[in-house]
């Protein structure tokens, strides 16, 4: 039964904006738009006459990513449907984020004459993000100088600079000083994930020897595993394995990777960290005996804040953002980073760099 009303209607008030246009040509002067609907002549500014007959490609400016452009003519190209976050610019230069959903419509032979677009404006959403990431920097930064302050504070209360401090005042310090250990990691981990994500952090590239970097590492997170009970176990190769790379950097990582193996360990366990080279490339792989990733989480991994569901008895630790920095310094050194579970039991995350080759004492 065909209902008695007409659809155009629906789709004319439809909130959303519905934009179809001819199939060709995609490239110069790009397809012509033959319908829009209010809404679009709301967001945009274009009265239904302005736009009819010309190509939505006014409405990309200086800013639309051509990545994303690129994309969406890939998939036209192919007649696919296509999904895209893009920036448009109204009659009046405004910038607007649209989540864009461009399908091809088929005719009743088979054939595909033209493409709707379905588009939600996310401009408030992109807004409140760039919002919130400012948010979370400037209150990091705001934290962090009075946080050090306290912690310089409460270093000094020990018993060589003040003798009468009592054992039980020196057990309360002793809490203290651990809690601001804690906020100041928390709040570092804030601002690296600020910094990573605005690519405003400098690396200063060196030729590194990775089994130092590793033996450092190693060193600087021995305590923490100590007080889980856990062993950091490294053989290092026999080879000498270079790669360009920002030493802090990179024993943030091994840090990251170190405190996780350490933390999901059970007292007692035995952390290995395996160096060895592979093909072009090197490849460092820190394995732990725990509990391991639970399958449904593995997709999640690497991922801002994603922490797996805690196991009873278990306390919530860091800010689960340690994964997702790290992969991001693996990143910008042309790196790989993942997971794969230990065998019988545990976790094994890796990452890979690329070698310099033809070092001195290199194989
Ligand atoms: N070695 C590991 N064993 C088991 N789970 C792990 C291990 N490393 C990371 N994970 C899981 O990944 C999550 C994210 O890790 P991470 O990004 O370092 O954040 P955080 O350590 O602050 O929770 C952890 O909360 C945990 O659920
Ligand atoms: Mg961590």
């Amino acid at each position: 039964m065909d209902p008695d009303f007409d659809f155009k209607d629906i789709i004319a008030n439809a909130n959303d904006i519905v934009i179809v246009t001819e199939v060709a040509p995609l490239d110069e002067p790009g397809p012509r738009i033959v319908y829009v609907n209010r809404a679009f002549t709301d967001l945009t500014e274009y009265t239904p006459e302005e736009v009819l007959g010309r190509s939505p490609r006014i409405l990309q400016g200086p800013d639309t990513d051509p990545a994303t452009r690129r994309r969406i003519h890939a998939a036209l190209t192919r007649n696919q449907p296509v999904r895209e976050e893009i920036l448009n610019y109204s009659k009046s230069g405004r910038r607007y984020w649209l989540d864009m959903n461009i399908v091809p419509l088929v005719d009743p032979d088979g054939g595909v004459r033209y493409f709707a677009a379905i588009e939600r404006d996310l401009t408030e959403r992109v807004t409140a993000e760039a919002m919130k990431d400012e948010f979370i920097s400037t209150v990091s930064h705001e934290l962090r100088t009075p946080l050090t302050a306290l912690r310089g504070a409460i270093g000094m209360l020990n018993p060589q600079v003040v003798p009468e401090l009592t054992p039980q005042a020196l057990e309360l310090v002793d809490i203290a000083q651990r809690n601001c250990a804690r906020l100041l990691y928390l709040i570092n981990d804030l601002l690296d994930m600020e910094k990573l994500a605005s690519g405003g952090v400098p690396y200063s590239f060196a030729p590194q020897a990775l089994a130092q970097v590793i033996r450092t590492a190693l060193d600087i997170n021995a305590p923490y595993a100590d007080q889980h009970e856990v062993r950091l176990v490294f053989e290092p190769p026999r080879v000498d394995l270079q790669v360009m790379a920002d030493e802090q950097r990179l024993l943030q990582v091994l840090g990251n990777l170190l405190s996780n193996a350490a933390g999901f360990s059970p007292p007692g366990g035995e952390v290995r960290v395996d160096l060895q080279p592979q093909d072009d490339r090197v490849r460092v792989s820190v394995c732990d005996d725990g509990e391991g990733v639970p399958e449904s989480f593995v997709p999640r991994l690497f991922q801002k804040f994603a922490q797996a569901p805690l196991r009873s008895g278990e306390r919530r630790r860091g800010t689960g953002l340690g994964l997702a920095i790290s992969r991001g310094i693996i990143d910008q050194h042309g790196g790989e980073i993942g997971y794969y579970p230990n065998r019988p039991r545990g976790s094994c995350f890796y990452f890979v760099l690329p070698r310099i080759q033809g070092q001195a004492g290199g194989r």
